[in-house]
């Protein structure tokens, strides 16, 4: 690949991981209750390496996440997830807290299943 298109494609990259894992406020409705996938971003700012490599072993949160995907990951592929992410740095804003059965959350949302 010639240096001038190498540089383009490293520069979309970047800017792909500054706009993403940002939470984008999306409701996953449910009949149990709403949840909210997580801001990355500030999330991994609060938290070390080892500590995430410990927690993505341990966490089970709410669905739709699925938290047995990172349960089966290596190391390295969580370190790697890890890397990524704090690269683009914190940004965007906390995620609001999950909402029992029969509360209707705000749009945008997705009802599962
Ligand atoms: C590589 C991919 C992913 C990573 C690294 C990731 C990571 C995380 C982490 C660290 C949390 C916080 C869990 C806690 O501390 O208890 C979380 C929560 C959450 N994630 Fe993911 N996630 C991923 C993919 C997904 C996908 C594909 C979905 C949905 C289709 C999703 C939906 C959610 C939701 C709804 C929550 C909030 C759950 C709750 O309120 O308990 N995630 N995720």
């Amino acid at each position: 690949m010639p240096p001038r298109r190498r540089a383009g494609t490293l520069r979309r990259g970047v800017g792909v991981a500054r706009s993403r894992c940002r939470g984008r406020g999306i409701a996953f409705g449910r009949p149990r209750g709403t949840s909210y996938a997580i801001n990355l971003r500030l999330y991994f700012a609060g938290l070390s390496e080892a500590q995430w490599l410990e927690h993505a072993r341990r966490m089970e949160p709410r669905p739709p996440m699925p938290w047995w995907n990172l349960r089966a990951m290596s190391d390295e592929e969580l370190s790697a997830i890890y890397r990524y992410v704090r690269a683009a740095g914190p940004a965007g804003r906390p995620m609001p807290a999950a909402l029992p059965p029969g509360q209707a959350p705000a749009p945008p949302f997705v009802q599962f299943p």
